[in-house]
């Protein structure tokens, strides 16, 4: 088992955090508990989590850190952003915004839990709603809509710290059904840096989530 980034461990092609509830499971993933007992392990699956996927894909920079603030927009049922809370650990929050309300009960819950994450109801389009938030080292992104780009960009614009990043996950079915995926990813990370992002990386999801790409970009 290998520390590929803080918080993040490796071990073969499965990558696990150290669970922040020890005993409790979030979507029915392994866990496992280190021999000496000093921490239990939560394995990330990449079918379930772009962000797992991006990982396992070679992700080179891991924005999303021990202590981070997160801006999680499309938190859903709170699988990825689980995830998110173990490496951000107590010193860091993340607060996940959703605004379907079938899924948010499970993210309500989760944030009950897990006292480094808010579940808050409202419209990623509308950031004016939920300005108070603190500025955050991290935007995450993925909510599937032909206008995720204008959101992240926004929220970007509001919340997100001078040399922070912004971590995108791309649907190219949900912008251009009629265009093929690579030309989507580019025109999307073409729109970042005309908003004037630095493109940190941009990632292919294949296998484990079809015609996706994450892109990691700096402000
Ligand atoms: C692909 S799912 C997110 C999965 C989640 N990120 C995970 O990995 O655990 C997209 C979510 O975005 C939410 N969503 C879509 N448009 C939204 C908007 N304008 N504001 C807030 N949430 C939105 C949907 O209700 C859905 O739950």
């Amino acid at each position: 088992m290998k520390e590929i980034f803080p918080g993040v461990f490796k071990d073969g092609n499965r990558v696990y955090t150290v669970n922040l509830t020890p005993g409790k499971k979030v979507y029915g993933e392994k866990l496992i508990d280190e021999k000496q007992g000093a921490k239990q392990l939560r394995e990330w699956d990449p079918r379930r989590s772009k962000l797992g996927a991006a990982i396992v894909n070679g992700l080179k920079e891991m924005p999303i850190k021990p202590g981070s603030v997160v801006l999680y927009l499309g938190a859903s049922t709170g699988t990825t952003i689980s995830h998110v809370s173990d490496i951000i650990g107590k010193d860091g929050f993340a607060y996940g915004i959703e605004f379907a309300e079938r899924v948010l009960r499970n993210l309500v819950e989760l944030a009950n839990q897990r006292k480094n994450i808010a579940a808050m109801m409202a419209d990623a389009r509308k950031p004016e709603v939920y300005k108070w938030i603190e500025e955050c080292d991290v935007v995450f992104c993925d909510i599937a809509d032909p206008q995720e780009t204008d959101m992240a960009i926004r929220n970007s614009t509001e919340f997100l710290k001078k040399g922070g990043c912004l971590m995108i996950a791309i649907k190219s079915q949900s912008i251009d059904v009629t265009k093929r995926p690579q030309q989507i990813y580019e025109q999307e990370k073409n729109r970042l840096e005309r908003a004037g992002f630095e493109i940190v990386q941009m990632i292919d999801l294949e296998p484990h989530e079809e015609k996706h790409c994450m892109i990691v970009a700096r402000k």
